[in-house]
């Protein structure tokens, strides 16, 4: 049995010590904002805050992290408006969306530890793999998020897809809880 606490939440998996985290969030807790894209620890789609670091949970044996605090893209914000959410969904920086959970996760810890983060410290805690080609947006996007974590700017709420008004003008049906079929 590995214990560790998720997004708040005490855990124990019965699971093998040597299983990686990110199977275990997905597989056993069904967290599975946390994506598997490579499994070798180059991609980084599976990047969660361990700790207060931002570590490829591909790469991580649950055995090894026993006793530690795992955050998750699930538990980062609430309301999903954590102020990289809100400058990525300003920004509309999300194309197919897989490497977006990772990528903001990597984005909250750097500028949880850098006020002000340059292009450089940008790239570099950013190394993700996107193959949508979205990061000619990303420098600007998480320095924006920065300057709303400092407090030196705000953004007007945007909502996610699906539950904006606008997005039901454009037809894009709303999300709604699953229907069940009467029984016959
Ligand atoms: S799935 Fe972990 S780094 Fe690619
Ligand atoms: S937005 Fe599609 S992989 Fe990055």
């Amino acid at each position: 049995m590995t214990r560790m606490t998720v997004n708040n939440q005490p855990i124990q998996y019965a699971l093998s010590p040597d299983t990686p985290l990110a199977y275990a969030l997905r597989d056993a807790s069904n967290l599975t904002g946390t994506k598997i894209g490579c499994s070798t620890g180059e991609c980084g789609a599976c990047t969660v805050d361990i700790d207060g670091r931002a570590v490829r949970s591909c790469t991580v044996a649950i055995g090894a992290i026993e006793g530690s605090f795992v955050t998750t893209i699930e538990g980062l914000a609430r309301d999903r408006d954590h102020p990289v959410q809100q400058a990525f969904l300003a920004a509309n920086v999300s194309q197919c969306g897989f490497c977006i959970p990772g990528m903001v996760m990597a984005a909250a810890v750097l500028i949880r530890e850098v006020r002000d983060p340059d292009e450089e410290a940008i790239r570099r805690a950013m190394s993700h793999h996107c193959r949508c080609g979205i990061q000619p947006r990303l420098v600007d996007a998480v320095r924006r998020a920065a300057s709303i974590e400092r407090g030196d700017e705000t953004v007007a709420p945007v909502a996610p897809p699906g539950t904006d008004a606008r997005d039901a003008a454009r037809g894009v049906p709303a999300l709604t809880a699953p229907t069940r079929r009467p029984q016959s």
